[in-house]
C-alpha cells in the first residue's frame, strides 16, 4: 500500500503543465505535488500515474516516492483563484502525492547527456506503457542530483479508456520519433532483454494492487476492482515480450 498522509497546507499551483497539479504540505511535514482526483481528466490520470511510476520504480528507474494524499475541501475556502479553488472543493478524499524534487530542473536534451544504456531503458518503459507524453518538447523528466527522474505518467495506456479495444490498441506500435531521448541512440534491445523478463503476472499483481480501491469503483464492465486491476496488468504482460521490436521512429 502507499503511504498515506493528509494534506494540511496549500502552497503554491505548478502552471507548468495542463493539469494544474498542487504544491501541498502534509501532517508528516513533507512537500509534495499533488495530483487532483477532481481535475479534468479525473481519476484515470492517477490510476496511470501509480501503475506506471510503481512500475518504474521496481525496474530500476528513478520516480519520487508516491503517497495518497487525504484531502479536506475547506483547504480550498481561503484560495483566491477560482480555479484552484474549484479543483480543491471537487477533490475530497484520496488524491495522488509525489515528493517534491527541490530545486529539481526540467531535462532538456539539448544541455544534458544521457547514455544509450540509460535511454534505452526509458524509451523501452514508455514504449511498454505507451507514453505519448514525453517529447523532446515536453520531456517530464527532472534532472536531481544529476540524474533524471520520471514523472508525469498521466497520458499512458491509452487502452484503458476503452477497455472492449484494449487488447488491439497495445498491440500497436510505440512512436518513438519525438521521444526526448531518441537523439541520445537508445538501446532499447539491451533494456528489453534487461527488462522484459522482470515484467510477470507476480510484479504486476504487487504494482496495480497499490491502486486504491476508490479510483477503481464503478468502472463499465468490471464487477470488482481486482477484476479491473487484472485488466490493467494484461496488456502491459503482452506488450513486454515483444514491444522492443515494435519501437518506431529511433535508429
Ligand atoms: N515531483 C516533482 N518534483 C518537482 N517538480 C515537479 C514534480 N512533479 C512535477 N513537477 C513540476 O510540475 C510540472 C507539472 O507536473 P506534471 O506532473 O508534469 O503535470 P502536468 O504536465 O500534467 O501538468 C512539471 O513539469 C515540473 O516542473
Ligand atoms: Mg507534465
Amino acid at each position: 500500500m502507499l503511504r498515506k498522509v493528509a494534506a494540511t497546507r496549500y502552497i503554491a499551483a505548478l502552471r507548468e503543465g495542463g493539469s494544474l497539479p498542487g504544491l501541498i504540505e502534509a501532517d508528516d511535514r513533507g512537500t509534495y505535488v499533488l495530483k487532483f482526483t477532481g481535475a479534468g481528466q479525473g481519476r484515470k490520470t492517477l490510476v496511470a500515474e501509480v501503475v506506471c511510476g510503481e512500475l518504474a520504480r521496481r525496474l530500476g528507474l528513478r520516480v519520487p516516492r508516491l503517497v495518497t494524499v487525504d484531502l479536506d475541501p475547506v483547504l480550498g475556502l481561503g484560495e483566491p483563484d477560482e480555479q484552484v479553488q474549484d479543483l480543491l472543493k471537487s477533490s475530497g478524499g484520496t488524491n495522488l502525492g509525489m515528493d517534491f524534487l527541490t530545486r529539481a530542473i526540467g531535462f532538456d536534451p539539448l544541455a544534458f547527456e544521457v547514455s544509450p544504456e540509460e535511454a534505452g531503458r526509458i524509451v523501452w518503459f514508455d514504449a511498454l506503457i505507451n507514453n505519448v507524453d514525453r517529447s523532446w518538447r515536453n520531456p517530464n523528466l527532472l534532472m536531481w542530483h544529476g540524474e533524471p527522474w520520471l514523472i508525469d505518467h498521466g497520458a499512458t495506456m491509452i487502452w484503458h479508456h476503452h477497455w472492449p479495444g484494449a487488447r488491439t490498441s497495445a498491440a500497436k506500435p510505440y512512436d518513438a520519433s519525438d521521444h526526448a531521448l531518441a537523439r541520445f541512440g537508445p538501446d532499447v534491445a539491451t533494456a528489453a532483454a534487461a527488462l522484459a523478463p522482470l515484467i510477470t503476472e507476480e510484479l504486476l499483481a504487487e504494482v496495480t494492487a497499490e491502486i486504491p480501491d476508490v479510483w477503481l469503483a464503478d468502472e463499465p464492465g468490471f464487477d470488482t476492482p481486482d477484476a479491473l486491476r487484472r485488466a490493467y496488468a494484461e496488456p502491459l504482460l503482452a506488450r513486454a515480450a515483444g514491444i522492443h521490436e515494435r519501437i518506431e521512429g529511433i535508429k
